[in-house]
Formats: C-alpha cells, structure tokens, sequence
C-alpha cells in the first residue's frame, strides 16, 4: 500500500515508518520538523508542511493519493497543553480536521490515529477497557478526545473509517537501532531515568510517595514503541475491510511503579540512581494501566516486549 505518515520525523510515527518500510508498503512522511527530526525516518519522501496548511495538505493529498494514512502529528506534553491550550487544540483538532477533509476530498478513506490513554483521566477500575468513561483531565487528553469524535462524525458519513489506538506510556526504540526517543525536552521517565544514571542530566524528581500503590509511587503501563508499529500495520489490514471508527487500547496490561523502573534503569546502565523525593504532581492518577484483550480480539496484537527489552533497547539508544 502507499501510506501517508504524519509526524513521520517524531519518535513513535519514524519506528511505524520504519515498520511499514520493513513490511513492504510505500510511504511518504509528513512532518513540520517543529519535536521531529529529519535523520529518525526511513530514506523515504519527506515532505516539510504543517497540517495547519490546509491548503498545502489538500495539493500533498491530491498528488500523493495514499490508500492510508497514519497520523502520529501533533503536540504530546501533558504539561505544556495546561499552559497552552490554545497550541493544543489549534496543532491537534484543526490540524487532523484538516486532514480529515483532504482525505475526504482525495477519497483516502483509512486512518489509523494516535490517540492516549489521557482520553480516560481518572480511571474508575484497572485495567482500563476502552467502554470506560472518558473524563480527560488536560487539553491534551481533550484534543485527542475531540479528534476521536472528527472519527466517528467522518465515519458516520461513510467518508474515512479509522482505528484511534489508545497508546499508555511509549518506551524502548528500534532493535536495529535505526531510530529511537529523542525529545527536547524529554518529559518520559525511562530516557530521563536512563540519562540520570550515565550522568548525562541532572538529578531526576520522584513525584509523589504516597500513593496508594505497592510502593507509594505511581503505576504506569510501558509498551514498547516496536509493538506500537506493529499494531499500526495490523490496523491497516483491519482497515482493507473493517468499517467504522474504532478504538483500541495499547498497553502491555502489567503496571510497574516509578520506583521499580529506576531500580531497573540503574541496573541497565549499571550506575546507581540518585533523585529527589517531592510532592505529587496534580493530575496525575496513581495507577493507569491497560486492558488490551480488544487489541487481540480485533488485531490479533499482543505485546511482544517486556520492561527488560524497552530499557536495554533504549539504553543501547541513548548509549550510542
Ligand atoms: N510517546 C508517547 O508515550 C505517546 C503516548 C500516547 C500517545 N502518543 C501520541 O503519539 C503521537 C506521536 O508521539 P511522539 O512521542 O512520537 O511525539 P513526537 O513529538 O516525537 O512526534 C510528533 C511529530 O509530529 C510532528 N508535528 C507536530 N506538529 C505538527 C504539525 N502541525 N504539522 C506537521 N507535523 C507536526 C513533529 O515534528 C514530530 O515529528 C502523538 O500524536 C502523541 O500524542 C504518544
């Protein structure tokens, strides 16, 4: 197939470029470079535009004429869409209806978006079902539940049919080490914590101990950003034949605690780990982990990759 991949540039979008590449299928990236880079995505097109370009998007579109499109483009820090909203939902919700309306417009009628597990906010039970209510607690998670209903209006009309897969915390890089994180300024735990122990960034901050968890510390459900990949090129099949707007979890259904991921990272890079025990951060829920039995039933996914395997592909990453 010819696929489109928005945000191509960005950390998870270039590994299912690479994937995609890998598997066969042509592509084309789509990147404004603004977190992305030009050396993490395959050797193929890459087309500089903002998807705020609407005009720009619709001529990319009409000549690119993709049979998918994967859309990984946006903004993705919980942190900055408190202070700056307006960035959010501009980048994100105008920015993937205009994509919406060139692919309706060229008849490009498959997408697979990326969406969050911040679509939940405060879960009621764990592990988290897609049925669950959705009570973002940021603009972020907002923007992205407001581009789920985009989906299901543009789905409703028979114009573009889509998966939104739901991703928990993204983690690890590429086995062949053709592409891995690298955000500035990284706002995950598993670079800062791998960084933090080989002493290429200041101390880390532990946010929150007394949660009510094994530990103290909040849980958080790693998937590794390969079975992410995987999982897109599953939902382009699906998409061959599958109609509707659906949405999809991906997570790995385990949970570990902040304080087991730096144990863990430290012994990865073999130095030890220093940080600064402080308050809880607002906003942020004590365990959030995914149930991914829709993942299976719909795409045949499961995750193939453990904590073990995020962080030594990660550390291998950052070590090089
Ligand atoms: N990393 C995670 O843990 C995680 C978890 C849940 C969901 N997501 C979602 O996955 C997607 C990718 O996240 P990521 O971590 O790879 O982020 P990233 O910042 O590395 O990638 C985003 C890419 O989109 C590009 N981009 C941003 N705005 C654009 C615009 N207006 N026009 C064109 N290109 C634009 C950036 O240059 C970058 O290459 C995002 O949609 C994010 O919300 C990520």
């Amino acid at each position: 197939m010819r696929l489109l991949v928005t945000g191509g540039a960005g950390y998870v979008g270039s590994h299912a470029a690479w994937a995609a590449v890998d598997a066969g299928h042509e592509v084309v990236v789509v990147d404004n470079l603004s977190t992305g880079h030009r050396d993490l995505p395959p050797p193929v097109e890459l087309v500089e535009l903002d998807l705020l370009d609407a005009e720009g998007l619709s001529a990319l579109l009409a000549r690119v004429r993709p049979d998918a499109v994967l859309h990984f483009a946006a903004r993705a820090q919980v942190g900055e869409s408190v202070a700056h909203p307006d960035r959010y939902f501009r980048t994100n919700v105008v920015g993937s209806l205009n994509l919406l309306e060139a692919m309706r417009d060229a008849e490009c009628g498959r997408l697979v978006f990326s969406s969050t597990a911040a679509v939940y906010g405060e879960p009621e039970s764990t592990p988290i079902r897609e049925d669950a209510a959705m009570r973002p607690t940021n603009p972020y998670g907002r923007s992205k539940r407001m581009v789920e209903e985009l989906l299901e209006a543009w789905s409703d009309r028979g114009w573009v049919h889509s998966i939104a897969l739901r991703y928990f915390n993204a983690a690890g890089a590429d086995a062949a080490g053709r592409t891995g994180e690298r955000h500035d300024p990284e706002t995950h735990l598993i670079p800062n914590a791998l960084l933090a122990a080989a002493g290429k960034r200041s101390r880390l901050k532990l946010f929150g101990t007394d949660y009510p968890t094994r530990d103290g510390t909040c849980v958080r459900d790693y998937v590794h950003v390969s079975d992410l990949a995987d999982a897109h090129l599953r939902a382009i099949d699906w998409l061959e034949d599958g109609t509707g707007a659906a949405a999809i979890n991906l997570g790995t259904g385990t949970g570990y605690t902040v304080r087991e991921v730096l144990t863990e990272a430290a012994a990865v890079v073999g130095a030890p780990l220093v940080f600064d025990e402080v308050a809880r951060r607002p906003g942020d829920p004590a365990v959030l982990v995914a149930s991914f039995e829709r993942a299976t039933e719909i795409l045949g996914w499961s995750p193939q990759r453990d904590l073990r395997e995020i962080l030594a592909s990660a550390w291998e990453w950052h070590r090089r």
